[in-house]
């Protein structure tokens, strides 16, 4: 099949399009390369895909109606997966109106082009974030996800809304995939797991932000891409699935985890919380079990270790 990631250079999508690539699958990449975080690390997460011929990379922008016409035009997709963004909670306080455009209008802006091209088959990147500070936990795909707590969390929310229009209106098949803070290999050197390994690496003073108690719901690349694969090979109507470990470890444990990984003591500072940083994620797994055959494997003392022998790898290349 040919299948379109955006953001195919990114974290999680350039393990996507590897996996693709392998299933033997013709895979076309749409990234912007934008300045989130370093382009060279997007462009180095692509060396072995751009060694396929079965692969090809488009730069240019989600936004822009004429890329993704010449992309739908010259290529006979069978699938979008939609994970291009602008990912963080953060950065979204700051620049709001950027979230909105790249994650709403861009994700319209593709809907559009699917219509037009006649591609119904479309999976969208979505978040744990827009759980907010729900109380329940863990949470379950048909909780209410009306009071998100930061720009970016409102975003995926609109994206969710907006796929489920297309998805009335023209029968598209739709699943969206709720990721639960994703870590492994090329993980964006902003989240908390590689942050905190780099800087206790380093001797660098580390930033933990309340009082360490806040819990995380942990997802090993490896799992999330499994989610991804079982969701894009089958037909779903409109769905949505919560994609994290079903497990969760607070910010003071897994800071103490990555010291002993990494053989140094953290420079510790605490900072108030940030707004926007949600208490809590918990994932409640069992529809993606029944419906995808979800069954992820890594738990986060493997996963750590993993992360951090790659992280020790890439410093001494
Ligand atoms: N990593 C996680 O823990 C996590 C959790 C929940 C949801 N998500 C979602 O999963 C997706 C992938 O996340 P990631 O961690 O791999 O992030 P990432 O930033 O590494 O990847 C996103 C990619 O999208 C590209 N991009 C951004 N704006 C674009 C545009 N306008 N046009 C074309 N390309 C554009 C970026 O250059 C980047 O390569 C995102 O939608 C994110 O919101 C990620």
């Amino acid at each position: 099949m040919n299948i379109l990631v955006t953001g195919g250079a990114g974290f999680i999508g350039s393990h996507l399009v590897e996996r693709l690539l392998v299933e033997g699958h013709r895979v076309i990449c749409l990234d912007n390369f934008d300045d989130f975080y370093d382009p060279a690390l997007k462009r180095r997460n692509l060396t072995r895909a751009l060694q396929d011929p079965k692969f090809r990379l488009v730069e240019g922008d989600l936004r822009d109606e004429g890329i993704l016409n010449k992309i739908f035009g010259e290529e006979k997709l069978a699938i979008v997966a939609h994970l291009a963004a602008r990912a963080g909670v953060r950065p979204s306080i700051q620049n709001p109106l950027l979230y909105a455009d790249v994650n709403i209008r861009g994700t319209l802006n593709l809907l559009e082009a699917c219509k037009k091209h006649g591609v119904s088959r479309f999976i969208f990147a979505s978040s744990s974030s827009v759980y907010g500070n729900n109380p329940k936990v863990p949470f379950a795909e048909d909780d209410p996800v009306d009071n998100p707590i930061s720009p970016y969390a409102a975003t995926k929310k609109a994206g969710e809304l907006i796929c489920h229009t297309y998805h009335h209106l023209y029968g598209f098949h739709i699943a969206c995939l709720r990721y639960f803070t994703v870590y492994g290999p090329r993980q964006r050197p902003e989240m908390a797991i590689h942050q905190f390994t780099r800087l206790i690496h380093q001797g660098k003073k580390v930033s933990l932000f309340g009082d360490g108690s806040s819990r995380r719901d942990y997802t090993y690349i490896d799992d999330a891409i499994e989610g991804t694969m079982g969701a894009l090979t089958r037909e779903h109507g409109y769905e949505i699935y919560n994609i994290g470990e079903s497990q969760t470890i607070s910010l003071t444990e897994l800071h103490r985890a990555i010291e002993e990984r990494v053989g140094e003591k953290a420079l510790l500072e605490y900072l108030p919380a940030q707004p926007g940083d949600v208490e809590r994620t918990y994932a409640d797994i069992r529809k993606a079990g029944d419906r995808l055959g979800y069954r992820p494997k890594i738990k986060i003392p493997e996963g750590l270790d993993r992360f951090v022998r790659w992280y020790l790898d890439e410093r001494n290349k």
